[in-house]
């Protein structure tokens, strides 16, 4: 029977979990998001006849955020996660998307040539930097209140690289949630946000200009985190930041980009 690719349902939980315990050496995040998933919509799966590969998508302004590809072990390198992309693509093209974006492991070789193969470029390198939450009063930082001091195009809201609009950069500046420093050198910004799918986890785009900008938003970001209680900070950047006994770096990914028309 020739694979067949439809919409997600939630009688497909168990068996999709089941191939994606330990995706990576470190496990996978399905299990916790599959609910959300399945309530945003977007989530396929290719059945044989059983569940046997998934990827989720996200459309936000004119972009296809493609994440979640999975493919039960026992049936990878027969063209199936091609098939759900591709399958996606033409939904996509239809919905009058003109990007598609996914974000993957600069060292998941498999997963960069497949995308390679489907034509999709290296569009920027990101840098994930964990930071632990702490008082620390020492910090000389600005918010942004108007659209001129946030000259960033994208913003990872829930680990989606999504395209910052001016509605959403009104409404970050509202809540204080767009920080810079321009105090020595280059301009840093940071945008904060909640993740929707973790608790406690304050996720932070950061544009880093000098060093010692960073460094101040860096100290004001900790702070923040221990104020509000959160129990994990995560940073994404494309710069390399200097590293310190509570400023980690974890993985490097690639923005993969293919223009759609
Ligand atoms: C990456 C993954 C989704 C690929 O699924 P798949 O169904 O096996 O991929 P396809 O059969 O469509 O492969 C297409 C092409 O990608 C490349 N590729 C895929 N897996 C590869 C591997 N293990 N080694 C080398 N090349 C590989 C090949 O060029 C392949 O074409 P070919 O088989 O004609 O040589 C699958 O290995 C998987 O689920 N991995 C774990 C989860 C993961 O990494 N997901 C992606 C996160 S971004």
């Amino acid at each position: 029977m020739e694979p067949m690719i439809r919409d997600a349902r939630n009688s497909d939980k168990s068996k999709v979990l089941n191939f994606c315990k330990n995706t990576f050496s470190w496990g996978d995040y399905i299990e916790y998001v599959w609910d959300y998933w399945i309530s945003e919509g977007g989530l396929f799966v290719v059945e044989n006849p059983n569940p046997i590969g998934i990827c989720h998508t996200f459309f936000s302004e004119n972009q296809v955020w493609i994440e979640g590809i999975r493919i039960n072990s026992d049936f990878r390198r027969q063209g199936l996660a091609s098939k759900l992309i591709k399958y996606v693509e033409l939904i996509s093209k239809e919905k009058h998307a003109s990007f598609s974006f996914m974000l993957i492991d600069t060292e998941n070789l498999s997963s960069l040539l497949m995308a390679k193969n489907l034509n999709y470029k290296i569009f920027q390198t990101w840098n994930f930097y964990s930071l632990l939450p702490q008082i620390n009063n020492n910090h000389k930082i600005q918010f942004a209140k108007n659209l001129n001091q946030t000259k960033i195009s994208h913003y990872v809201k829930s680990w989606r690289w999504l395209v910052l609009d001016k509605e959403t950069s009104l409404s970050l500046c509202d809540q204080n949630k767009i920080i810079f420093s321009d105090d020595s050198g280059d301009i840093s910004i940071a945008i904060l946000s909640d993740s929707e799918h973790f608790d406690k986890t304050l996720i932070v785009t950061l544009s880093s200009g000098s060093q010692i900008n960073t460094l101040e938003l860096i100290s004001y970001i900790q702070n923040f985190g221990a104020e509000k209680n959160y129990q994990k900070i995560q940073i994404l950047t494309k710069e390399k930041l200097p590293l310190t006994n509570t400023l980690e770096h974890k993985i490097a990914f690639n923005l993969m980009k293919k223009f759609l028309h």
